[in-house]
C-alpha cells in the first residue's frame, strides 16, 4: 500500500473496508488509504518478532510524553512532557473530559457544523448541547461571537474548539483566535476543550494552538491531540491531552494516569515514532491530499449547483450540494448522500454534522490518486454530468 495505490491494490489488501468489490467507495470515514509508514511498520514488527506484545513499560509511555511536547512543539506550544497525560482516544478523552468539568445537564457549546464523534458522544453524558452554527463571512465559515456570548451568558460549561476544523477545513487565524479569547475570558468559569488532532494537516495558513493565544487561553483551555489522524493510526488507541492550566495538573492528569498503563502497547510506540521519526511520510501524505484538493476544486467548479467550502485544512472536504437539488440534478426527497451512495460512493451524510443540513456532504479525500478520480467520476454521475 502507498501513494499510488490502485483501487484493486485497495480491494485485494484485505481491509473489510475495501475487500468487497460490492460496497460503494468508502469515503466516510476520517482514514487515509495510503498505508503505514515504514518506520511504523518496522518499530511494530520488531515488536511482534520478538518476545511478544508486552504490557506496557513507563518508558514507553515516558517516551510518547516527550515524543508529543516535541510534536506541538513545532506549532509553538512549549510544554513539558510532564504536561501530558494518555487516553486511548480523543474522543474518549473529550467524552472523560467533559464529564469531569461540567455537572450533569450543564450545558456544553458545540460548533456546528462540527465533529461527528463529538455530537454522538457528548449527549451520552448525561450534559445537555448546545449548538451554535458559524457565522459565513464572505464565503468562509467563522465565529459567530455574538452567538456564542449569548449562550455563554446563558451559562457553558465546557465549548468543544476543533481547531483546524472539520468539517470546514478552517483554520482559525490569530485574530479569530484572539476575538474567542477575548469573549471567553470574560467568563473565566467556562473551560475550553481544544481538539487539534489536524494540525498536520494544514495547506494554507498556520496552525496557531488555541493555548498560545494569550495566558487565559492557556489557562482555560485543555489541548487534545493524536497521531492517528496525521499518520493513520486510529485503531492503535494511544491519543494525548495537553495540561496548560497548572490545576489541571494536580485535578484531572490522576483521573488519566489511572488507566494509562491500560494502553496499547503497540499504540504507544507507533504514536512516538510517528511523531519522533515520520514527517518525511507525513508530508508526503499531505503533498498528495492537497494534489486532491485542487483537483476537487476545479471539478467542483464545473458541477451545477455544488460548492466546495474552501479547504484550509484536514483531508476531509464539506460538499454543499443544495443547488444541485434546485438544478434538479439530485431529487428532493433524498439526503446527498443517500443520492451518491446509488452510484457507488458513500460519503458521510450531512445531518451527522449538524442539524439540517441533509444536502451537504463529508467526503475524504486522502486516497490515491487513482481511487480519487473514481470517486469524482461515480459522483458525476449522480449529478447526471456522465
Ligand atoms: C476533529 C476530530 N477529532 C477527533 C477525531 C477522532 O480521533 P480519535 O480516533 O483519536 O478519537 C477525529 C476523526 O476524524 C476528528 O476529525
Amino acid at each position: 500500500m502507498g501513494f499510488d495505490s490502485t483501487l484493486d491494490d485497495l480491494r485485494s489488501s484485505g481491509s473489510p473496508k475495501w475487500s468487497d468489490p460490492k460496497r460503494p467507495l468508502q469515503l466516510w470515514r476520517a482514514e487515509m488509504d495510503f498505508g503505514t509508514a515504514p518506520q511504523i511498520q518496522q518499530a511494530v514488527k520488531e515488536i511482534i518478532d520478538g518476545p511478544g506484545v508486552g504490557y506496557l513499560d513507563p518508558e514507553q509511555l515516558d517516551a510518547l510524553r516527550e515524543a508529543t511536547a516535541g510534536f506541538v512543539a513545532r506549532f509553538g506550544l512549549d510544554i513539558s512532557p510532564s504536561q501530558v497525560s494518555l487516553a486511548p482516544d480523543v474522543v474518549t478523552i473529550g467524552k472523560l473530559l467533559v464529564t469531569r468539568l461540567a455537572r450533569p445537564h450543564e450545558r456544553i457549546l458545540m460548533l456546528t457544523p462540527g465533529y461527528k464523534g463529538f455530537r454522538h458522544v457528548i449527549p451520552l453524558t448525561g450534559r445537555e448541547v448546545v449548538e451554535v452554527p458559524f457565522a459565513d463571512v464572505d464565503g468562509r465559515t467563522t465565529f459567530d461571537l455574538a452567538a456564542i456570548e449569548r449562550e455563554l451568558d446563558a451559562g457553558v460549561a465546557v465549548l468543544i474548539l476543533v481547531n483546524p476544523a472539520n468539517p470546514t477545513g478552517r483554520v482559525y487565524t490569530r485574530e479569530e483566535l484572539t476575538a474567542l479569547d477575548a469573549v471567553l475570558s470574560r467568563y473565566p468559569a467556562t473551560r475550553v476543550i481544544a481538539d487539534e488532532i489536524h494540525a498536520p494537516f494544514v495547506m494554507d495558513g498556520e496552525h496557531i494552538p488555541y493555548a498560545t493565544i494569550s495566558s487565559n487561553a492557556a489557562r482555560q483551555s485543555i489541548t487534545t491531540t493524536s497521531a492517528s489522524k496525521g499518520w493513520n493510526l486510529a485503531g492503535y488507541k494511544a491519543a494525548q491531552v495537553i495540561f496548560t492550566n497548572p490545576a489541571d495538573l494536580d485535578t484531572l492528569a490522576p483521573v488519566f494516569a489511572e488507566d494509562e498503563l491500560a494502553l496499547s502497547t503497540l499504540g504507544v510506540v507507533a504514536q512516538t515514532v510517528a511523531y519522533n521519526e515520520c514527517w518525511h511520510w507525513q508530508r508526503e501524505a499531505l503533498a498528495t491530499i492537497r494534489a486532491n484538493r485542487d483537483e476537487l476544486s476545479r471539478r467542483v467548479a464545473t458541477w451545477p449547483g455544488v460548492k466546495l467550502t474552501p479547504m484550509e485544512a484536514t483531508y476531509i472536504a464539506w460538499l454543499d450540494f443544495s443547488g444541485a437539488y434546485d438544478a434538479g440534478r439530485i431529487p428532493a426527497d433524498v439526503g446527498a448522500a443517500t443520492h451518491l451512495e446509488k452510484f457507488g460512493v458513500a460519503l458521510t451524510p450531512g445531518e451527522e454534522q449538524g442539524p439540517g443540513l441533509e444536502r451537504f456532504a463529508r467526503m475524504m479525500i486522502a486516497e490515491p490518486p487513482a481511487v480519487f478520480a473514481e470517486a469524482l467520476e461515480r459522483i458525476e454521475s449522480a449529478l447526471g454530468l456522465k
